[in-house]
């Protein structure tokens, strides 16, 4: 057997990352295929990445080795208070304007694509913090593609150089507690976020009419009729005075002309015109 992988090979994985994640690899990503996906070849028992490559042709592999491949692929990258501004203009506006409004019922925001957890966490622990008599009227889901990134998120288990990332001293020692050389939310703020596996790119299942979305830093991975499609399906179920955050270099615009962008602080987030 040709041990060496070939362009179709790299189109092939394309192709499979596009239809099942809607994630668009541009030919100048070959090497992030090659150095994920070598590894995974190993560990799944191929002599190497062409072998798996051919193996996933034949279509014969069990489905469980596809979403390794796309879990291999995507981009987890995440930290606590990512970006920090959005949840300033959370703590500073956008939150006392919702909770005053909304009096006694509840609040809901919804973290898409959460990866490992940092983010619906920030969220967490900023409502437990700034609004502590509004913490059992918040609720967060949080959701992502990947089974394996939602796995370790529920664990809410951190290494020191994830909570080195974005999470002030204080905030470390008030809601974490140390185990081994790793460092567990408590679960006063493990137990504000509902995790639940889903694909933006398949039919999302049912969610609430919403206060507050983050989708942010994912878009940029995805085909652009899904992202449009997305935005529209956010529309559909946000509330009239709600609030969308992208990620700091992602916009509504040429996507989707029924947001319009808000200035609050540093921070751009979006409403319904
Ligand atoms: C770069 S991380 C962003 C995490 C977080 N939102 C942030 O900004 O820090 C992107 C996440 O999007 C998820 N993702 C990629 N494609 C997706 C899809 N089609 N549906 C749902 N989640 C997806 C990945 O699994 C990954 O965890």
């Amino acid at each position: 057997m040709n041990n060496a992988t070939s362009i179709s090979d790299f189109d092939f994985i394309r192709e499979l990352v596009r239809r099942h994640a809607a994630i668009v690899l541009e030919a100048d990503k070959d090497y992030l295929i090659e150095t994920r996906l070598t590894p995974l070849a190993r560990r799944a028992g191929f002599a190497s990445l062409a072998a798996l490559i051919a193996s996933l042709r034949t279509g014969s592999v069990a489905n469980s080795l596809c979403e390794q491949v796309i879990e291999a692929i995507v981009t987890h990258e995440t930290s606590f208070f990512r970006d920090i501004y959005p949840f300033e203009a959370l703590k500073g506006l956008i939150l006392p304007e919702l909770l005053e409004r909304r009096q006694s019922s509840s609040l809901t925001i919804w973290c898409a694509a959460c990866s490992s957890g940092q983010e619906p966490f920030s969220v967490a622990m900023l409502v437990r913090e700034h609004f502590p008599a509004a913490r059992n009227r918040v609720r967060i889901i949080a959701t992502d593609l990947s089974g394996a990134i939602l796995a370790r998120a529920r664990t809410g288990i951190y290494s020191q150089i994830e909570v080195n990332r974005g999470l002030p001293a204080m905030l470390l020692t008030k809601y974490f507690q140390k185990q081994g050389l790793q460092w567990r939310i408590r679960p006063e703020i493990r137990q504000m976020v509902e995790f639940q596996q889903s694909n933006l790119a398949e039919p999302w299942p049912p969610i609430p009419p919403l206060d507050i979305v983050f989708i942010r830093n994912v878009l940029i991975y995805l085909d652009l009729e899904v992202r449009k499609t997305i935005l529209s399906k956010i529309r559909g179920i946000l509330k009239p005075d709600g609030y969308l955050f992208l990620g700091s270099s992602e916009t509504t615009l040429n996507l989707d002309a029924g947001y319009e962008p808000v200035s609050i602080g540093k921070s751009v987030c979006y409403k319904l015109r």
